[in-house]
């Protein structure tokens, strides 16, 4: 019994005895496994020499270059998983919802969602709207080898963000105003949005992916009494649609210090933590049953080798009563950092956990 065979009949044990999914499960592991939030991208020159002349959207779906792209920090870093390149907005652009990722800015939608009229742009997502997606996962399963691919979508608060404000926001006013003035249109709207997120996971499971990772970036500016009643209803729909592959489910957010409790409770079995909680906290918070991942400051790559590697430490001796970690950023890699540090991170995370 693998862990999803349900859905694609067999993966290589290699890949079940990863560290990266060991730790997951919360079993013994040979080191802390080490990937991170956005490895592949803009801090990398091969990333930007590849994906010369071509708009980010268009890469996303064309296989030679996702597939490639994906490839390039496990070669260069030595990461324990890949995490698979796209957008958190490839699904909605792929049942066609007119919006572009405009360099700089993010995501940026051409009709905003504010009334129940506009929920009409979100029909269900098929396999066939991203079959890109299907291939490209069965290349990279064939070059990984015994490292896991890390599947991933964006949840439905942060997706709602982006298409109620129509771009990336600082405060989510209109996001919030639909909240609090419609709470109908709004629980409705973050239905649609986890039925098309369950539909995209379980195309990227059944494709190959070993683990899925919810992105809800921007939960963190809500109360927690608000992102119970308001998003985790729709959260742990997502899960709950993807729970029978067995596939480890991590879950993520900035800024989500006094949400911990809850992405937990939304149905994941991993909890990212950014930098602002220690580990050691952040479990207290998490409760027990779950693995957690983080949570190095991505800015701290950026001070001497030295600094990084006593800020390493902390997270490690935080991390040191913990059923299971994962070693990662508090958030994506900077753009202008030095990927040669990244590489010493790897590098340092690993032998300092040696068993
Ligand atoms: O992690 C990885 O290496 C996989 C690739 C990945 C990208 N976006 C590629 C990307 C992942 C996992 C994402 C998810 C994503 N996208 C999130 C959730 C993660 C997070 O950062 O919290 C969010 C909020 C987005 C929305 C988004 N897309 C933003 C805010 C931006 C940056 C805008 C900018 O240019 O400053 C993007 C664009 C984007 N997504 C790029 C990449 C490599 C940059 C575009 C480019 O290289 O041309």
């Amino acid at each position: 019994m693998t862990v999803n065979d349900e859905a694609t009949g067999q993966q290589p044990a290699a890949t079940y005895d990863s560290a990266f999914l060991k730790a997951c499960r919360r079993e013994a592991v040979p080191h802390t496994p080490v990937w991170f939030m956005r490895q592949a991208g803009r801090s990398l020159p091969e990333y930007r020499k590849v994906r010369e002349g071509t708009a980010m959207l268009e890469s996303c779906m064309r296989p030679d270059l996702v597939t490639e792209i994906t490839l390039q920090p496990v070669r260069r870093h030595g990461v324990d998983a890949a995490i698979y390149f796209s957008d958190i907005v490839v699904p909605l652009k792929a049942i066609g919802v007119d919006l572009d990722i405009k360099p700089g800015v993010g995501p940026v939608v051409e009709r905003p969602i504010r009334s129940r009229a506009d929920l009409a742009q979100l029909r269900d997502l098929t396999p066939d709207d991203v079959s890109y997606v299907t291939e490209a996962i069965g290349l990279l399963t064939g070059e990984l080898g015994g490292t896991p691919l890390i599947g991933f979508a964006g949840a439905p608060f942060t997706l709602a963000s982006y298409l109620v404000e129509g771009g990336p926001s600082r405060n989510h006013e209109h996001t919030k105003a639909l909240m609090y003035g419609d709470p109908q249109l709004w629980a409705d709207l973050l239905d649609r949005l986890a039925e098309i997120t369950s539909a995209f996971l379980k195309v990227q499971i059944e494709a190959g992916a070993s683990a899925v990772q919810l992105f809800d970036s921007w939960v963190g500016a809500l109360a927690p009494a608000d992102y119970r009643r308001s998003v985790m209803p729709a959260s742990r729909k997502v899960f709950d649609a993807v729970a029978s592959y067995g596939v480890p489910r991590i879950h993520f957010g900035v800024g989500t210090g006094e949400l911990l409790g809850l992405l937990g409770e939304a149905g994941a079995d991993v909890v990212g933590v950014d930098w602002r909680v220690p580990l050691d906290e952040a479990v207290r918070r998490v409760g027990p049953g779950k693995a957690l991942q983080g949570n190095l400051d991505p800015a701290v790559l950026f001070a001497p080798r030295e600094a990084v590697e006593a800020k390493t430490d902390e997270v490690l001796a935080a991390a040191a009563g913990l059923e299971g970690h994962v070693f990662n950023l508090g958030h994506g890699v900077l753009p202008t950092t030095d990927p040669d540090a990244l590489t010493r991170l790897v590098e340092y995370v690993h032998t300092r956990t040696a068993a």
